[in-house]
């Protein structure tokens, strides 16, 4: 018989499964485990936004909406984003609504890469850009830039030297803040000296802005401002509105650019359902202020949790937004951050995430998220304090 498993694509048996998934399975089987891994609000979507996707199945808005989106989500979207933050894009030509900014990572990768193009990515950062099998199609290289010695920030100096190195060939950068995993958010004014690095040469900036309402000690701050022409904007509804299954995100471009990324979102998915973009609509309309009770709650727990591990030697920059806390394993215990979660979780039931998921920079760190309930953080820091005590060298 044929082992047909040996014609698929080339490199697709390779890439690696998501390690996070693996390592979160590992931990769900025990029992009495207090959770820091999750990437997700631990609240429930608000009722009015409940509302309108039962509403919107009872007025049967069972068909196809159009490909980029309906107008009503697109419109409400295009508001929230000029109200909130100034950004400003034209909802009939440049706002596309995709399946959360997961597709919108895939459909931008395909739609500016060529062979040979370089993107660039400071890391450590959310696993999925470096796991995109966008990337693997395009037949492009990854350049990460490691940004664990400059507090994790990408610095201008550090982005002009990888220009100078890979020249024309770098074609996308990418951008995350408030960032996956380490909590950090960038000043306007970091992001605007980024910006200038890039400034009229031909390559586009992808500003991930996902956690946009989850900036706790300024106002949200994006490239956007400073580089409107550049910029492909991705945001949506996952982190804000608590609303992670429902998947749907936004990509938001000058309309030249948007079209070609939206043949990408036609090929792959078509149209997100109709229903699920009521929801969202909602949110983006009548929803403006909801994250705020939730910032709240978690502002708090950051404190808590940052103090905690501060305490027990975890050493880590503070962050400023999401819901993560990138901590420095401290000397003494293991320091290889893939053994050390599985003997923190084995022996002490706590499960946390390995740096090194996010790449270059990550290593002997581990990331604890408190988008987890504060009696749940407190048990998990005693845990902790006791499995210090026991452990350290
Ligand atoms: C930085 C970042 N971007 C994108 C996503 C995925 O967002 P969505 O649910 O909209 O696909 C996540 C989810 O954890 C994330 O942390």
């Amino acid at each position: 018989m044929v082992e047909l498993i040996n014609y698929m694509k080339k490199g697709l048996a390779d890439a690696p499964s998501n390690p996070i998934l693996k390592f979160s399975d590992y931990a769900s089987k025990i029992p009495d485990v207090v959770k820091f891994t999750l990437g997700e609000p631990d609240f429930n979507t608000p009722d009015h936004i409940k509302e309108a996707a039962k509403k919107g199945i009872d007025d049967n808005h069972s068909h196809y909406a159009p490909s980029n989106g309906t107008m009503g989500l697109r419109t409400a979207a295009s508001e929230f984003l000029a109200k909130k933050y100034g950004q400003k894009y034209d909802p009939a030509t440049e706002v596309l609504v995709t399946t959360g900014v997961t597709e919108s990572i895939f459909d931008t990768v395909v739609a500016t890469l060529n062979p040979g193009d370089v993107m660039v990515v400071p890391t450590p950062l959310f696993s999925m850009y470096m796991g995109d099998l966008g990337i693997l199609n395009s037949g492009a290289e990854i350049v990460e830039i490691d940004t664990s010695t400059d507090n994790f920030k990408l610095t201008p100096e550090k982005l002009q030297q990888v220009l100078e190195q890979y020249g024309d060939r770098v074609r996308l950068l990418v951008m995350n803040y408030p960032t996956n995993p380490t909590g950090v958010m960038y000043s306007q004014a970091e992001l605007d000296a980024l910006a200038d690095v890039i400034r009229d040469k031909p390559i586009f900036a992808l500003c991930d802005e996902i956690y946009s309402e989850l900036n706790y000690d300024q106002p949200h701050a994006s490239m956007e401002k400073s580089l409107h022409d550049q910029v492909i904007l991705m945001n949506g509804v996952s982190k804000a509105w608590a609303m992670t299954g429902y998947r749907i995100g936004i990509t938001c471009a000058p309309k030249e650019i948007l079209e070609q990324i939206a043949k990408v979102h036609q090929a792959v998915v078509t149209t997100e359902p109709t229903p699920m973009q009521d929801a969202a609509e909602e949110a983006f309309k009548n929803g403006m202020d909801d994250a705020q009770p939730m910032k709240a709650e978690f502002q708090k727990r950051r404190d808590i949790l940052y103090n905690g591990l501060t305490k027990l030697g975890f050493d880590c920059v503070k962050p400023n937004g999401a819901f993560y806390i990138f901590a420095k394993i401290p000397a003494g215990l293991e320091q290889d951050d893939n053994k050390f979660i599985y003997d923190l979780v084995d022996k002490a039931h706590v499960a946390v995430t390995a740096g090194s998921c996010f790449d270059k920079g990550g290593a002997g760190y581990v990331r604890f998220s408190y988008a987890v309930a504060l009696d749940q953080i407190e048990e998990g820091l005693k845990r902790l304090e006791k499995y210090v005590k026991e452990n350290k060298k």
